[in-house]
């Protein structure tokens, strides 16, 4: 008897192995149309950039100057990783001569990188985290990449790309990388949560999971509880709760990515909240929270910031942080009704 909170696996086949990543989104749309092929082809050129990626990780270890930090400081105000600058450069190369996008706007850039006037240009701009987890890429230790796909609106002659500054619903597909045991990329263009495992002997990422659902209910729950004493009231309530309580166990990685593909995969709930200094918390909205919140309702799951869906949040800034709650809808709400309880007692 199969689960039915599982997701189908197709079952192994010479059709199953050519089903690329580029293919399965063109099912995806059921066009050919040239938006279609855009969309297909910047999947396929993300593939790319994490195929290098994934060969730079998996020889880190034994090549001279790959790892460590490069002394810079990036606009987070966080000390910046080789493989940071290495993957981010990675993202610019695949995509400078594509003809696809406008626009590249990164974690380790202050401003979006635009595409030269003398590279084709396309309509659409890539937002990404290139490597997430960095405090885990010297230990061998599972890291990610985060990307989200927005339509270019009007013609930002300013290049303030003031356009990129709209909630997360204008979001046309979103997705990450977990470079994992193996390499698996997931992804959603707004018709589920489809999953592809990337196949050395190939080259190739292959379809290994279809339209992921996350259970309504997992006994995960996912945060940094070093931060305790900086969390609002609710917060520590939730978390005296789920210690009190049979039926929870506590998951974190310390990389964004890993620790959602986890809750993604099994249940729970995943909380990076506001602390009383940092009240807008330190996940970035536009390359992380959104792009992820984004996957995680496609999957039946919810994101929120305390109480406002996170989809909702307008940023004011390129690097405009979030609070962030999200998995299971059960679990989240069993979140909020915290926050709720305290709202009504203050
Ligand atoms: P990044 O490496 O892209 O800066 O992201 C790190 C983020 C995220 O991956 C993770 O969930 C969070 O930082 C961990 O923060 P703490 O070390 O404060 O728990
Ligand atoms: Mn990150
Ligand atoms: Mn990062």
């Amino acid at each position: 008897m199969t689960n039915p909170e599982q997701p189908v696996i197709p079952e192994y086949s010479l059709d199953r192995d050519c089903t690329t990543l580029s293919r399965h989104a063109l099912q995806q749309l059921h066009s050919f149309s040239a938006e279609a092929q855009d969309l297909s082809a910047i999947l396929n050129r993300i593939a790319l950039a994490a195929k290098l990626i994934a060969r730079r990780l998996s020889r880190a270890g034994l090549m001279a100057g790959t790892l460590g930090f490069t002394g810079e400081m990036n606009v987070q105000g966080e000390n910046v990783k080789k493989m940071d600058v290495y993957a981010n450069d990675v993202f610019i190369s695949v995509f400078k001569q594509s003809g696809l996008v406008c626009r590249l706007a990164s974690e380790e850039m202050e401003k979006p990188f635009y595409i030269p006037e003398n590279c084709p240009i396309g309509r659409y701009t890539l937002l990404y985290d290139p490597i997430d987890g960095s405090s885990n890429v010297d230990i061998n230790l599972n890291v990610g990449s985060i990307f989200s796909i927005r339509q270019q609106e009007g013609n930002d002659l300013d290049g303030e790309a003031k356009d990129l500054l709209q909630n997360g619903r204008k979001q046309i597909a979103a997705g990450y990388v977990l470079y994992g045991p193996s390499t698996e990329l997931v992804y959603s263009l707004g018709k589920g949560v489809h999953s592809f495992i990337l196949d050395p002997s190939l080259g190739e990422f292959i379809l290994s999971q279809e339209n992921i659902r996350i259970p309504e209910h997992g006994p995960i729950y996912s945060t940094n509880e070093g931060n305790f004493w900086q969390w609002d009231e609710a917060l520590r309530d939730f978390t005296r709760y789920v210690h009190r309580h049979e039926g929870y166990t506590s998951r974190y990685s310390g990389a964004l990515v890993g620790d959602i593909h986890r809750i993604l995969m099994q249940g729970g709930v995943f909380l990076y909240p506001g602390t009383m200094k940092k009240p807008e918390g330190k996940l970035r909205l536009l390359y992380e929270t959104a792009p992820l919140a984004f996957l995680m309702e496609q999957a039946g799951g919810c994101a929120t910031i305390g109480k406002k869906d996170l989809l909702d949040v307008v940023p004011d800034k390129l690097h405009a942080r979030t609070p962030l709650i999200i998995g299971s809808k059960e679990d989240v709400r069993l979140v909020q009704s915290f926050i709720e309880k305290r709202e009504s007692t203050n």
